[in-house]
């Protein structure tokens, strides 16, 4: 799984003779032992172990959790009841599992973000990067899949939300979201498909991953100054012990924030009424995503206009898988001949507003759409009646609280019949959550168009001629400052 030569050398006689049979020492000694790594890597490079440790923690969490989890519409509730009850240590595994999603996409949001500032999606990594892009669209997949089994008010009305999107596909939207529900509507079938693709996913995301560190190892990693190996000597280390340490560190620090929301915080990530057993017959006033879906169900809800044929519904659907879209395309959208950020100081604007393009959309996505993003500036409703005088149009408008709604009552039953009054409340010019989802959405497709043009005409700093010369300028001591030999 390495593009360089292998370092292997068998010790023994068995080693020899397994070498011979199934390399699986070589490959394990060239993969994680003598890997040549770039001598630079910053802690931004530890998120990939921590991914690792992550995958593992749910799959292995998430498979005795399903030995107690009852896939049914009368059961699933009841079931991971007792889980957090009566099975022994049923609590922590959950409390694991579930926190252990947030933990996953956190650590994915920042390696990411990291790839995205030091240009790790430009050539020789397309693949790598693409397959990345393919694991985080599996990850949503199965932390959607999950989030329905516990069977609460949000597993249910969340669900619905999401699979009525698919009726919005023109032609063959109706048939699909049947297809996928099983039926006509959310039940047991449902619940029984999405525990069975839950399952599964995780395994196919570990299957994705081999491929993923496969095309890493192939050109090997890029690092923070985007300047590729050329002297294998001078500019890399071992793998181990050199980034295994730094790893293993990060990793108990990591473990340690883990280890706060488990016992410390379990539901504060969480949404409280999943504690109420779903009921179809009551929708929740405000319906929300897990807080790593909340960006992309902005992008979703922004959308309230019809463009030409496309109904809103339809286009915001296509905005939200267009906003992961645009990331597989990447590495050819980027123009720029330079990949780390570092020497690219307009750019580099230009990603810091990304980032917090992409939190402010997290913040929308979890706010109601009508409401005012600066409270202070909504202004007052009014209450406006529309009757007909003299066979034209005519409108009263009334504003205050019930005084309002008195005045406007009495005046709609002083006209007569033929005036057929209504009342309408119409709420006060204001700036919206949605208006500035919109903007947002906007902004955030304007940073992939922005590459493209910025890295056609960029002045960038000049790069350092190689990896090493730029960590030993870093180290450099100062004149006359050295300390001269005994
Ligand atoms: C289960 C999820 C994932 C795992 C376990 C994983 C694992 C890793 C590991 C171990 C590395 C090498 C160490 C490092 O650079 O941090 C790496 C590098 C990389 N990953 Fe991931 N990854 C995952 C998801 C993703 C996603 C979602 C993307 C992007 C969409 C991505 C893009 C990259 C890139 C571009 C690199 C190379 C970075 C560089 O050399 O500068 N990965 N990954």
């Amino acid at each position: 799984m390495s593009g360089h030569e292998s370092s292997y050398t068998p010790n023994s006689a068995f080693e020899r003779w397994l070498d011979k049979r199934l390399p699986i020492i070589r490959f394990a000694n060239d993969t994680a032992i003598n890997f040549p790594t770039p001598k630079n890597l910053n802690y931004w490079y530890v998120f990939g172990g921590i991914l690792a440790v992550c995958l593992v923690v749910q799959i292995l969490t998430g498979v005795i959790l399903a030995m107690h989890y009852e896939p049914s519409v009368t059961g699933a509730f009841a079931s991971v009841e007792r889980i957090m009850r009566d099975v022994p240590y049923g609590w922590l595994l959950r409390n694991i599992h579930a926190n252990g999603a947030s933990m996953f996409f956190f650590a994915v949001y920042i390696h990411m973000f990291r790839g995205l500032y030091y240009g790790s999606y430009k050539a020789p990594r397309e693949v790598l990067w693409i397959l990345g892009c393919v694991i985080f669209l599996l990850m949503i997949a199965t932390a959607f899949l999950g989030y329905m089994l516990p069977w609460g008010q949000m597993s249910y009305h969340g669900a619905n939300v999401i699979t009525s999107l698919f009726g919005a596909i023109p032609l063959v939207g109706e048939s699909l979201q049947t297809w996928l529900l099983g039926g006509p509507s959310i039940g047991n079938q449902t619940l029984q498909r999405f525990f069975s693709l839950h399952y599964l996913l995780p395994f196919v995301i570990a299957g994705v991953v081999i491929l993923h560190i496969w095309a890493l190892h192939v050109p090997g990693n890029n690092n923070p100054t985007g300047v590729e190996v050329q002297d294998v000597e001078k500019d890399t280390v071992p793998f181990h012990p050199y980034y295994t340490i730094k790893d293993g560190f990060a990793i108990a620090v990591f473990l340690i924030l883990f280890a706060y929301f488990v016992f410390y915080a379990p539901n504060a990530l969480g949404h409280a009424d999943q504690s109420i057993e779903a009921n179809p017959l009551v929708t929740p006033a405000h319906i929300v995503p897990e807080w790593y879906m909340l960006p992309f169900y902005a992008i979703l809800r922004a959308i309230t206009f019809d463009l030409g044929p496309i109904d809103a519904k339809l286009l915001g659907v296509i905005f939200m898988f267009a906003a992961i879209a645009i990331l597989f395309v990447l590495p050819w959208l980027d123009t720029s001949k330079v990949k780390s950020m570092r020497y690219r100081p307009v750019a580099r604007q230009f990603f810091l507003g990304f980032v917090a393009v992409c939190l402010m959309l997290g913040w929308c996505g979890a706010a109601n759409p009508d409401d005012a993003v600066i409270k202070s500036l909504q202004g007052e409703s009014s209450l406006v009646v529309s009757y007909t005088a003299d066979g034209a149009l005519a409108t009263s408008t009334y504003k205050g609280g019930d005084e309002a709604f008195e005045a406007a009552k009495a005046f709609m039953e002083s006209l007569p019949a033929s005036a057929a009054p209504s009342l309408e409340a119409v709420p006060a010019p204001t700036f919206q959550f949605r208006h500035l989802s919109l903007i947002l959405t906007f902004m955030y497709f304007g940073y992939f168009v922005m590459l493209f043009f910025i890295g056609l005409g960029e002045k960038t700093k000049p790069l350092p001629e190689s990896i090493h010369k730029s960590v030993l300028r870093a180290h450099k001591p100062q004149t006359g400052t050295a300390v001269p030999a005994e």
